[in-house]
């Protein structure tokens, strides 16, 4: 990987030291072309449907296909929605439930991994909150936790907090055994590690574009299994979602039979467009390529914290580590390493993990290991005042 090559694409990197993909990703300048055509065709021509039908349309069922390659789905099981969080809360809301089913989830997830199903407590839903040890949750975990009412495992890939990663495959493996549902959040994941829906008998799949996938807020991918695709009716229904979008006729509804089903109406085309450019660039690059480069930067990263007695409950190894990596450092707050952190113009968040306040790190593939030093050196003043 030609880093140099690499660093004129990201523009932000020369005015700062941005170890925050796990937040916000950049946005490669690449993408600026496609996106600039878009707002101009759309502020300065007029809407001709051609321009709607040859181009916006044209494109986001192209990126169906580009997402569903990336984790080897089908383009009939994509479908795009606002963010990851309404993949959750359609999944939530679609599902036929009992009362006294269960979902079990992790307290490494997201809140808005959570908090649609603790919402269904009032139609008779449990929701397990699984404990990590020490940043780790085990398969054997799930085991135990699962009775014969749970109906839903719902995990993140990769864990926001301490970037604890899920091995999805035994998941999957576990949850099929129990004829329970498998629900994964990927945005912590996709763009730089692979991910196979099939291998890992995955149901459903929510993923926003905006952190390592590189593309402008708007838009998110949501998979669903074909076989469920045929079971299930989606909660929102609008013209787009309807078999033929372009009978207006008010004749009966009949839905999409793929998973347009679940896009009422118009998505966001400038985010798809984003999404289309950015997931062009990382086949460009080689996700195998981006994997290592990152790996590497972690790995530098996690090795000088440590040496300074660092608090780094976040697993090393492709196995169950990623790009994110949570420190804490005993004597000193969070806050104070973040404000330390900022005066050196060295972007990362703050947080808390397991009641230990710190800051959490994540370099992407077009960091480099001076920037991972620079870091390290800020912590290395502050342990020896
Ligand atoms: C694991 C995880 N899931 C979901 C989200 C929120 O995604 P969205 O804003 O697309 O709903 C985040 C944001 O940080 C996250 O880390």
């Amino acid at each position: 990987m030609d880093i140099s090559r690499i660093r004129e694409d990201f523009p932000i990197a020369e005015r700062y030291n941005y170890l925050n993909s796990a937040a916000i990703g950049i946005i490669p300048k690449s993408n600026l072309e496609a996106l600039n055509k878009f707002s101009q065709r759309r502020i300065l021509e007029i809407p001709h449907p051609d321009l709607y039908h040859n181009e916006y349309l044209k494109l986001t069922e192209e990126t169906r296909e580009l997402f569903a390659r990336l984790i080897k789905a089908e383009k009939d099981e994509i479908s795009f929605q606002p963010n990851t969080s309404m993949g959750i809360n359609l999944i939530a809301e679609m599902l036929n439930w009992k009362r006294g089913d269960n979902v079990i989830v992790t307290d490494l997830g997201y809140p808005s991994g959570i908090y649609p199903w603790l919402r269904l407590k009032k139609r008779g839903l449990t929701t397990k909150i699984l404990k990590n040890r020490d940043g780790l949750i085990d398969v054997s975990d799930f085991e135990e936790a699962i009775d014969q009412n749970t109906r839903v495992i719902s995990v993140s890939f990769v864990s926001f907090a301490n970037g604890y990663r899920h091995d999805l495959e035994a998941l999957g493996k576990l949850a099929k055994q129990n004829n329970i549902y498998l629900v994964v959040d990927a945005i912590q994941g996709l763009g730089y590690l692979d991910l196979d829906v099939r291998k890992c008998r995955i149901d459903f799949l929510t993923s926003g574009n905006y952190k390592w996938l590189m593309a402008p807020f708007g838009a998110a991918e949501f998979y669903c299994c074909k076989k469920l695709l045929e079971e299930l009716e989606s909660p929102h229904v609008g013209w787009f979602s309807a078999r033929d979008p372009f009978d207006l006729t008010l004749s009966p509804y009949k839905r999409s039979r793929t998973a347009r089903m679940f896009e009422p109406g118009n998505p966001s085309f400038l985010s798809i467009f984003g999404i289309r450019e950015s997931l062009k660039y990382i086949s460009r690059l080689g996700m195998a390529s981006i994997r290592k480069t990152i790996f590497k930067l972690r790995n530098t990263l996690v090795e000088g914290l440590q040496e300074l007695d660092t608090w780094v409950p976040s697993p090393n190894g492709e196995r169950h580590g990623s790009a994110i990596v949570f420190a804490n450092l005993p004597s000193c707050v969070g806050e104070k390493v973040y404000a330390a952190l900022k005066k050196r113009n060295i972007v990362v968040s703050q947080r808390s993990f397991n009641g230990r306040s710190g800051v959490r790190i994540a370099p992407s593939f077009w960091n480099t290991h001076e920037e991972v030093e620079a870091l390290i050196d800020v912590f290395r003043e502050l342990t020896s005042k």
